[in-house]
């Protein structure tokens, strides 16, 4: 029989470390901030963290700019206060995953810089991709590639001798120039990079952009450049999902299992992969390459029965048959939170967003696989719709002048306590400000107040999060569809019955009896609109 491993049913905790506590009295969430945060966590019951990027990084992209992989931005704390925080959530059985960015780096980081200084042809400049121009005087970019976050993918350098010179590919902003993977120097300076935090005693790793990576070694034009500019999906094919990709990640993959060679302990690799379906996305999770890799799918599924069925499908058979499980994930730091995302066009205060979110949160749970909860999601917090224009930060806003796609609004700083901002953020002074403003009614959801009421989201949360482990393994098997009638889900897993009733008027349930666990106020024999249950079927 294989031994059990962690991450296959693992729940883990998204931290987005400047938003959930600031020990510093700055207004920014910090490291030592998420160590005093750790009982709390606990008490939650999730098996590990993932910390959002806290390395030295001019902030243009909060961290996905990375200028230093192998230090602590002093705003978030230093390397000894990263240490303490590993040691504590160690000995609190909480597991710690960091965020590294392979795909590009800060226009910052001291091999860029030493490539704007070099001369076209240089070692330097081969780290990362540098090509001339095109039309007469090279005044055109070298591709018709766009940028994911608006705009082209290429931003043109001044030389030395001050003329206009060489451009560079960056996929994102141009302060995030993407790494040559096609150059052997950047696969060992990563390798280099994994091992110093894998010795510093961390449990493994979230990869950003791990479609990424590789482009198209002759980097040609896209056969639908405006399809690539209408969406934040990696869709052009020649800039993402190269064939290439996979060698990395299982080298990576080795280097993990060295390590457990050494002291038992298996450390983890999720990857965040954006490709156009669910088999695609099976090929990053065969059994010597990644561990994991978020499933989208879900998240991007709308409130309907149909399609939640259709993507759960897709990812059991496709997914799940590499012999990974899925990770699936409602909510997370670029994605408008699933409250709001689920009571839209519903009426303002209708409570129907909540009541969605709270019963996706159960169905996600009751699933085979692994699960990833956003922090706030735990305590149902909404989106912050309407943040003025002058404190956004995302460069999705700067970069396109939309705000229908910026991240701010679910990015605001965690309410712990209290009835007025900054609702224990900050430990600093009276009116200090959260790095962005904190609205009047997080005082609903702040920690305290969800702890102290039963009914509060963080209490199905925690109720879901301790059944799941009680129920030994609920992660792990599959799962057999049971018939019901049109608008509602059913599923078993061996004794254990969910159903969720996905439209607003009562339904019979399909088990008889009280649910073991409800989303929402739930009687015998019946399940309400928008609520979510298990039974234990015992016939
Ligand atoms: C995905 C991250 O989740 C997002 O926040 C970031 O902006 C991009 N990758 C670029 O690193």
């Amino acid at each position: 029989m294989n031994r059990h491993h962690w991450w296959r049913d693992a729940v883990i905790y998204q931290v987005y470390v400047r938003s959930f506590l600031d020990s510093t009295g700055d207004g920014i969430g910090d490291l030592a901030g998420v160590r005093a945060g750790l009982p709390y966590l606990r008490k939650l019951g999730v098996d590990g963290i993932w910390l959002s990027p806290f390395y030295p990084s001019p902030q243009h992209d909060h961290g996905y700019d990375v200028a230093d992989y192998r230090d602590v931005d002093p705003v978030y704390g230093d390397l000894d206060e990263f240490d303490r925080l590993v040691a504590s959530a160690h000995r609190l059985g909480i597991r710690v995953l960091l965020d590294v960015v392979p795909n590009h780096c800060s226009s910052a980081h001291p091999w860029f810089r030493a490539a704007l200084a070099a001369a076209p042809g240089s070692p330097e400049r081969a780290r990362f991709h540098f090509a001339d121009g095109r039309g007469p005087d090279g005044g055109e970019p070298p591709n018709n590639w766009h940028a994911m976050f608006g705009g082209p993918a290429w931003t043109r350098v001044t030389e030395a001798d001050g003329r206009p010179g060489q451009w560079y590919l960056h996929m994102f902003t141009p302060e995030q120039p993407d790494w040559n993977w096609r150059n052997p120097e950047v696969a060992d300076e990563f390798d280099q990079v994994l091992r110093f935090w894998l010795d510093r005693g961390v449990d493994g790793f979230r990869i950003d952009v791990a479609a990424g990576l590789f482009k198209h070694p002759e980097l040609p034009d896209s056969p639908d450049p405006e399809a690539d500019a209408r969406t934040r999906d990696s869709v052009n094919p020649l800039a993402w999902n190269q064939p290439e990709v996979h060698d990395v990640w299982r080298h990576w993959r080795a280097v993990c299992e060295e390590y457990t060679a050494r002291d038992g302990r298996e450390r983890l690799l999720v990857g965040e992969v954006s490709v156009p379906s669910a088999r695609e996305h099976a090929k990053y999770v065969r059994p010597d390459e990644l561990h994991q890799a978020f499933f989208f799918d879900l998240l991007g599924a709308p409130w309907d029965a149909d399609a939640f069925r259709k993507v759960i499908s897709e990812a059991m058979q496709d997914i799940a048959g590499t012999g990974s499980t899925v990770t699936w994930v409602l909510n997370n730091h670029d994605q408008v939170r699933t409250v709001t995302r689920y009571g839209e066009p519903a009426p303002e205060g209708s409570g129907l967003g909540a009541a969605r979110a709270r019963a996706a949160a159960l169905l996600m749970l009751a699933l085979p696989g692994a699960a990833y909860i956003y922090q706030g999601e735990e305590l149902g917090l909404p989106e912050v719709v309407d943040l003025p224009d002058d404190v956004l930060t995302d460069p999705i806003f700067r970069r396109t002048g939309s705000r229908a796609r910026i991240r701010d609004g679910c990015r605001v700083p965690l309410p712990w306590s209290g009835q007025a901002s900054p609702f224990g953020f900050t430990s600093g002074a009276e009116g200090a400000k959260p790095w962005l403003p904190q609205p009047d009614y997080f005082a609903e959801y702040a920690t305290h107040r969800a702890l102290a009421d039963t009914r509060s989201s963080w209490h199905l949360y925690r109720d879901g999060l301790q059944l799941r482990s009680a129920l030994h393994q609920l992660g792990e098997g599959t799962l057999r569809w049971l018939d019901t009638q049109p608008g509602v889900l059913a599923f078993a897993r061996d004794d254990l019955v969910c159903a969720v009733n996905f439209g607003t008027a009562p339904v019979p349930a399909p088990v008889p009896g009280t649910p073991l666990l409800s989303s929402g106020p739930c009687r015998s024999g019946e399940l309400p609109g928008s609520t979510a249950a298990w039974w234990i079927d015992g016939s």
